[in-house]
C-alpha cells in the first residue's frame, strides 16, 4: 500500500518492537498553539461550503479541541464531533469546548481511533489536522471515508511533511545510538508511511474526487530558550517520552543530549530561533 518511495525518505534505526502509543500533554502541546493553529486556517480557507445544512463534521485526532471549535465557528449549525485517543486531549476538549453552539449546533467529542474509524453515518465533512502521520495506514481508509461522505461532501487534512528535517533526523540518529539503542530504538523514525504529495492527489483523485493538494514551508520564528526542543517536547517526543517514562535520570540525559544537537542546527539569534516546517495539505470534494 505504500510507496517504496515515500518509505525510503526518512533516516533509518533499527526497528527492534513496535513503540507503544504515546501519552500526549494538552499544556505542552498548547505552548505554540499560534504556529500549530495557521495551517489549519490555511486548510480551512480552502474547505468549500457544505452540501447539507444543518452539516454532520468529524474531526479526527482533535487533540485539545481547538481547532475542532474552528470547524464550528464556521459551521455553527452543524453537528461536529471530535475523535481521538488520548485521554488527557479529550478531557482537555471535553472541558474546554463540549457543548450548544451559536447556530443551534453542538460540539462533542469521543474516544475514537482513526486507525478503524469508520463513518456510522453520512457525513458532509471529514476533516484531520496534524494527526494522519500518526497512523501508517492512514491512505488505505481513504476509500471508506470518501464512500462515507454524502454526494458534495469533503475530506480535507493537513500533516507535518517534515519528517527529513533536522529536528526529526537527529531524533532519528539519537535514539539509534549505542546509548539509547536498547530502549529507544524506532522510536524517532515513526513517520516512514507518509506519501509524498503527488501520492496524495493521485490516490484520491483515483476515488472520483476533485482534489487540490499543496505543500507549504512555515519559516516559523519561535521564542524563547531551546524553542525546537519545547516544539518537539509537545509532538515528535512523545513516543520517546512515554517509552523513557518514569526514569527521570534518563529522560534529562536524553533531552540534554537532543538539546545540544539541536542548538547547532537551530541556532538562537537576535530575534528568535527560525525552525522552517514543511506541511502538505490535501481538500478531496466528493462528486455531487
Ligand atoms: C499533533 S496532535 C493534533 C491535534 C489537533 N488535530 C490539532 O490540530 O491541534 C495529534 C493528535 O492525534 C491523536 N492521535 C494519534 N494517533 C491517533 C489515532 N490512532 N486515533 C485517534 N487519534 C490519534 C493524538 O492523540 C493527538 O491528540
Amino acid at each position: 500500500m505504500h510507496s517504496d518511495t515515500a518509505q525510503a525518505r526518512i533516516p533509518t534505526a533499527d526497528v527492534l518492537s513496535e513503540p507503544s502509543a504515546p501519552t500526549w500533554d494538552p499544556q505542552q502541546y498548547l505552548r505554540h498553539a499560534g504556529h500549530r493553529t495557521r495551517p489549519f486556517l490555511d486548510l480551512l480557507t480552502r474547505i468549500p461550503e457544505l452540501p447539507t445544512s444543518p452539516a454532520r463534521i468529524a474531526d479526527l485526532g482533535c487533540g485539545p479541541g481547538n481547532v475542532t471549535a474552528l470547524l464550528a465557528g464556521r459551521w455553527p449549525e452543524a453537528r461536529t464531533t471530535g475523535f481521538d485517543l488520548s485521554p488527557e486531549m479529550l478531557h482537555r476538549a471535553t472541558q474546554e469546548y463540549a457543548g450548544p453552539t451559536t447556530g443551534g449546533g453542538s460540539l462533542d467529542f469521543r474516544p475514537g481511533d482513526i486507525t478503524d474509524w469508520l463513518p456510522e453515518e453520512p457525513y458532509d465533512l471529514i476533516v484531520s489536522n496534524a494527526a494522519l502521520q500518526w497512523v501508517p495506514s492512514h491512505p488505505g481508509s481513504f476509500a471508506a471515508w470518501i464512500h462515507g461522505l454524502r454526494p458534495g461532501g469533503t475530506f480535507a487534512f493537513q500533516i507535518p511533511g517534515n519528517f527529513t528535517a533536522p529536528s526529526h533526523a537527529l531524533l532519528a540518529q539519537l535514539c539509534d545510538t549505542p546509548r539509547w539503542r536498547s530502549r529507544l530504538a524506532g522510536h524517532g523514525a515513526r513517520y516512514i508511511h507518509l506519501l509524498e504529495p503527488a501520492e496524495y492527489l493521485a490516490r484520491l483523485t483515483e476515488l472520483g474526487c476533485a482534489v487540490e493538494v499543496w505543500e507549504t514551508t512555515y519559516h516559523q520564528l519561535l521564542q524563547g530558550p531551546d524553542p525546537v526542543l519545547e516544539w518537539v517536547k509537545g509532538t515528535a517526543l512523545r513516543p520517546v517520552l512515554t517509552a523513557l517514562g518514569d526514569d527521570a535520570d534518563a529522560v534529562d540525559a536524553f533531552l540534554t543530549e537532543y538539546r545540544d544537537r539541536l542548538r547547532a542546527v537551530y541556532p538562537s539569534g537576535p530575534r528568535g530561533t527560525v525552525f522552517p516546517f514543511r506541511r502538505i495539505f490535501a481538500v478531496a470534494r466528493k462528486e455531487a
